[in-house]
């Protein structure tokens, strides 16, 4: 239960971490920021400074226009210049900056013991192998390259060779279905695919290459142009034995009983991955034959360096497009502040490469400060819940990095599995993916920081390249759910639906006014589908799609995506408002509201709620939960519909999909794509369950 003025409450950094901090006050941020706004050449040119260009831009530092009215939409940061941003991370770290005996990842994998090191200087020798090996299978500057492949460290390596040849990753999350993967090959035109032959998360055997083989048939059918498959043994891994990198002892299964599973099921399910002799080749075969040397390609700040799906509203997934100079400078600059990295640190950040937020804070962020972080295949809860807290003591981790949707259901667990690890190295957490509710918050906070690490709530998007709204951790008081202030070069504002700019406290349409050097410059092959999505409802400025309020400090809360806000009876109310409220009841472990039609109000609210273990469904529950809403939001919230969920519809990546929840409040079984979800298999137990809305 998070108490009222808990919430209101101003949580200040810790005064140990100032002494170190980039920015250790609130005065110190306030300049940076205002400069960064006012004057971004000099600002991000200084930073720019600390990277290498081959050659310097021939035309304006920055160049755009944000306004579809009077034109093309389009973001130039730098144009002309050239640089590589693999040699920003690996050759300067390692010849310029003497970082080549540092540990760049500890990997960790799904079965503890399991786990490698690498250095600076393995990687860029293990980069440029592939890098040549990807040469040598015909891939060029400006040829994309999808990568599929679980959180192992090849995923790195295959990601930053395309990066040195200048072929653009467009990297698919392994928990895709084949036909995720075919959408996204042949969106961009893949010519080359890079997958291995299985992996477990957590117990669960997923044999990728047969998923990967499945995607490129039907791709074939489409008339797609990929030719070559380049496979990494990984479950089979221990065949194999390579040089280039110091493998800890041969990895140490966790018990008996995992590893007799894991052989039987392995040996029933997949006892060898299917193979194509004339488009399948392993990745270790190719690798002994490749030089450690690869001369970096030289690109245009403004060149491709990756594309990335997001979905979209209409159902059919964004090839986002990301470019070398601006992303680089903003990856790394934020990764810095944000998180204040020091030399010292030891950082983990638990998302999957395949998100957004494992390429900018997993890989290029962390990659271009030097930093040494830990890359972790498996999952929170296995072999047991305190899973996350075992390796954040193994490599006493000082930086860690999740999402609320981990937060809440590491609580549902309760304290004793967090507590039972020291977890003394933490000194900064990280939140990111969703709002965080303040239950959640203060929860992180207590339990699993002790009170002396701040939180960093980081609002952004995979369209965003990083971090928009967030607190640094010496310089911003926090409040228990708000993302807080705008980040370096970041202008916010809040619209009301007509477009205005509402100033002081107020609640809108969360938008960016002017651009920062991370943001996307298109969507890949749909310019236009670009500037509609992004540019056209409010032109002259970047549309997040969020809903946001302003508090009367200036702190920013995203109040959940504008298709989750609903109008009750003139009202504008966030789903993610009441989500939050519900959350608070000490019997709720997630809930997700919908919007559903109501005949005097227009809208009305549909919850579904799953329980903590040891709670019961009842009609005394609905009525407490009921009123736990009216109190913390007010009248107009109070929820119409209560169902009871044993759990969610969610995507792979932990997403609520409020789509399918809004169909099945309604009744509507014409759900379309839901090949992307972890669950269906829920669906039809929500839809039985429904509560009855004729009254
Ligand atoms: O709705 C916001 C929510 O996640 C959306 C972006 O999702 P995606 O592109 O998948 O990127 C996720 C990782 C950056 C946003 O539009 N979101 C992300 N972070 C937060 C958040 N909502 C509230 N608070 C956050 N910290």
């Amino acid at each position: 239960m998070v108490l009222p003025e808990e919430q209101a409450r101003l949580f200040r950094p810790r005064p140990e971490l100032l002494p170190a901090a980039h920015v250790p006050s609130l005065a110190h941020y306030q300049r940076l920021y205002q400069r960064s706004v006012e004057e971004p050449h000099e600002f991000w040119g200084d930073i720019a400074k600390e990277f290498y260009w081959k050659s310097q831009h021939t035309g304006p530092f920055l160049k755009y226009n944000f306004d579809v009215t009077k034109g093309k939409i389009f973001i130039e940061w730098m144009k002309g210049a050239t640089t590589n941003i693999c040699y920003n991370l690996l050759d300067r770290n390692v010849n310029e900056k003497k970082l080549g005996d540092k540990i760049a990842f500890y990997w960790e994998g799904n079965e503890p013991g399991d786990s490698v090191k690498i250095t600076y200087r393995e990687l860029l020798h293990r980069v440029c192998q592939f890098a040549n090996v990807l040469h040598s299978q015909g891939v060029r500057k400006g040829d994309r390259v999808s990568i599929y492949l679980p959180m192992i460290l090849e995923l790195v390596v295959a990601m930053l060779a395309c990066a040195r040849i200048g072929a653009l990753h467009s990297i698919v999350f392994a928990g895709f279905s084949a036909d995720s993967l075919c959408e996204r090959i042949l969106d961009c035109g893949c010519s080359l695919l890079v997958t291995a032959d299985a992996f477990y998360r957590g117990d669960k055997l997923v044999n990728l290459k047969q998923i990967a083989d499945e995607a490129l048939q039907k791709c074939k059918a489409r008339g797609s142009p990929l030719k070559r498959c380049i496979v990494v043994k990984h479950l089979g891994r221990e065949e194999i034995v390579d040089e280039t990198c110091s493998k800890s002892p041969p990895p140490k299964r966790l018990c008996q009983e995992v590893q007799e599973k894991k052989t039987e099921s392995s040996q029933k399910l997949h006892p060898k991955p299917p193979w194509d002799p004339a488009v399948d080749v392993w990745w270790h075969e190719q690798m002994s034959r490749a030089s450690t040397e690869c001369e970096p390609e030289w690109c245009d700040a403004e060149d491709g360096l990756f594309i990335l799906y997001t979905s979209g509203s209409t159902g059919k997934p964004k090839g986002v497009l990301h470019t070398v100079g601006g992303y680089m400078l903003y990856a790394a600059t934020s990764f810095k502040y944000v998180f204040d990295y020091q030399p010292e640190d030891v950082y983990w950040c638990t998302a999957d490469i395949g998100w957004i937020t494992g390429h900018s804070y997993l890989t290029y962020g962390p990659l271009a400060n030097g930093a040494t972080s830990v890359l972790f295949e498996g999952v929170p809860t296995y072999p047991d819940v305190g899973r996350m807290w075992s390796i954040v003591d193994k490599y006493k981790v000082t930086k860690f990095y999740t999402a609320p949707t981990a937060i809440r259901l590491l609580m549902k667990h309760g304290e004793e599995p967090v507590q039972k690890h020291s977890r003394k190295s933490l000194k900064v957490l990280g939140s990111v993916g969703e709002p965080i509710n303040p239950e959640a918050w203060l929860w992180y906070y207590r339990v699993v920081g002790e009170e002396r690490c701040p939180i960093v709530d980081t609002f952004w998007q995979t369209e965003t390249g990083g971090h928009m709204l967030t607190p640094l951790p010496a310089a911003t008081p926090m409040k228990p759910g708000s993302a807080t202030l705008p980040f370096f070069g970041v202008v916010p504002a809040i619209l009301n639906e007509s477009g205005e700019e509402l100033e002081g406290e107020a609640e809108g349409y969360l938008v960016f006014k002017q651009p920062w050097p991370g943001i996307m410059r298109s969507l890949y092959g749909q310019h236009q589908h670009f500037e509609t999505t992004y540019f056209r409802k409010f032109p002259g400025y970047y549309v997040t799609g969020d809903g946001c309020r302003r508090d009367e400090d200036g702190y920013y809360w995203i109040t959940g995506r504008i298709d989750d806000m609903l109008n009750v009876s003139g009202h504008l109310l966030s789903t993610a408002e009441v989500e939050s409220a519900l959350l608070e009841h000490r019997a709720v472990a997630e809930a997700a509201v919908v919007s559903h039609p109501h005949a005097t109000k227009g809208q009305c609210l549909y919850c579904f709620v799953t329980l903590r273990d040891g709670h019961d469904f009842s009609k005394s529950l609905t009525e407490e939960l009921r009123k736990q809403v009216r109190d913390k939001i007010g009248p107009i919230a109070t929820p119409d519909y209560i169902q009871c969920a044993p759990s969610l519809p969610k995507t792979r990546s932990g997403k609520i999909t409020r789509r399918i929840l809004r169909k099945i409040a309604t009744n509507d079984h014409d759900l379309g794509d839901i090949s992307t979800l972890a669950n269906p298999g829920i669906i039809k137990h929500l839809f039985n369950s429904r509560c009855d809305t004729k009254q």
